[in-house]
């Protein structure tokens, strides 16, 4: 075994551990470690407790000075930051009050991307996923899912894909693919349910046969798929052992059924959820996530983080880092946001990026700070926890650890 390391001492020390899964959260409830310290060896956490305690199993020591608040790396579960161009021009017309669909007939929205996307190479795409989750990284963001959705043919959602596995290897930071094909219908294809069976008889294979994603995605939505269309491409990419994760109620509501259905990971958006999804999600195992960037980037409602909470649904909070509806990129920040628009104590916007974003992703083995766990952890400048989300992202991480390395002092 390489040499203990022992990093602390810490202010304050936030594990995550100990929190229920789903439901509400009061700060009363948050596990705070007083002049803790993290021992790791290979990557590892060994052991998390006071400082001093841990003294003695140390071979080396990274003394931290000054206050500092320490906890796990957070968890971005959901965004598209792979993509070529940009859709600035959408986002000026949107501002100018011009309709969705103006904006398509002038040749924005997601398609736009697409197009762009098809002209980018590999190697462009692996260019500009590093410079994105490098950003991510130095906001204390150490694991990422990223979808592919811009490809939108079986050799293009390869590439994206592709580009995805070969950023993964070179970055600081756990890149978790997601195959999003299903994103709206290409402008190549005529009908949905052809596309649909293109994807589901010759992309899926080949992503599992070559290990791209295990995640499968789809945007349920009036203007891309609807529940029935749906339904039997979910149904092969579960039988073929994906996990499902679904693009639900941005404006329209019927994707939270289909979610709960397929027994998904995930339902992502959910700003039109009204009482009956919400209660739907509650009951099940499916994490509800909100995605914050894209309430800010379109000017549109956020999702009802409150009442799902209040209801006893699991809340993961994610960037949704894309060109056209989130631009931003900014995890903490929109999250912090979430949490005065909806009301969330620190307690629940913490566990929305850490704990409760990591089992969105289904990895147990991040989100928290305990034996066993990777060594992903966040360090911030100040004395106080809730000095975090005071500052709305302007707080900036002075120390991030991947997998036991400092990558970003
Ligand atoms: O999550 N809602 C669908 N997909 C993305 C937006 C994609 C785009 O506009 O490029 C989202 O917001
Ligand atoms: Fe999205």
């Amino acid at each position: 075994m390489i040499k203990p390391l022992l990093i602390g001492p810490f202010t304050q020390l936030l594990p995550m551990t100990g929190l229920p899964f789903k439901g509400a959260l009061k700060d009363e409830q948050l596990p705070i470690i007083e002049n803790g310290g993290i021992l790791v060896s290979e990557g590892k956490i060994l052991k998390v407790g006071v400082f001093d305690e841990l003294k003695s199993d140390a071979v080396d020591v990274h003394h931290i000075e000054g206050d500092h608040v320490c906890l796990p790396g957070f968890v971005d579960s959901h965004t598209h930051i792979c993509f070529g161009g940009t859709r600035a021009r959408d986002y000026a017309y949107r501002n100018a009050g011009k309709t969705y669909l103006e904006i398509a007939k002038a040749g924005g929205g997601i398609w736009d991307t697409v197009t762009q996307t098809r002209q980018a190479s590999q190697e462009e795409l692996v260019q500009g996923i590093i410079s994105r989750s490098k950003k991510h990284l130095r906001n204390g963001v150490t694991t990422i899912e990223v979808k592919s959705g811009y490809g939108l043919s079986v050799d293009e959602e390869l590439k994206m894909l592709r580009a995805i596995r070969q950023a993964n290897e070179i970055s600081n930071v756990s890149l978790i693919p997601t195959c999003l094909a299903a994103h709206m219908k290409p402008k190549d294809w005529n009908q949905n349910k052809e596309y649909l069976e293109e994807i589901t008889t010759v992309l899926l294979p080949i992503i599992k046969t070559n290990n791209l994603a295990h995640r499968v995605d789809a945007f349920v939505e009036e203007s891309a798929f609807s529940p029935e269309e749906i339904k039997p491409y979910f149904q092969k990419a579960k039988e073929m052992g994906f996990d499902i994760t679904v693009h639900a109620d941005q404006f329209t509501t019927g994707g939270s059924q289909v979610a709960v259905d397929f027994g998904a990971v995930s339902a992502d958006h959910l700003e039109a959820s009204t009482k009956k999804e919400i209660q739907l999600l509650a009951k099940s195992n499916t994490i509800a996530t909100a995605l914050p960037g894209a309430s800010i980037g379109l000017g549109c409602a956020y999702t009802p983080a409150r009442r799902i909470l209040d209801a006893g649904g699991a809340l993961s909070i994610a960037s949704d880092h894309n060109p056209g509806s989130a631009p931003m990129g900014d995890l903490l920040t929109q999250a912090s946001i979430l949490g005065t628009f909806e009301k969330l104590s620190n307690t629940e916007v913490l566990s929305g990026i850490t704990f409760r974003a990591a089992a969105a992703l289904r990895l147990s083995d991040r989100g928290k700070l305990e034996e066993g766990a990777q060594a992903d952890f966040v360090v911030f400048p100040t004395d106080n926890y809730q000095e975090i989300t005071y500052h709305q992202g302007q707080l900036k991480p002075s120390e991030v650890w991947k997998k036991g390395i400092n990558v970003c002092k």
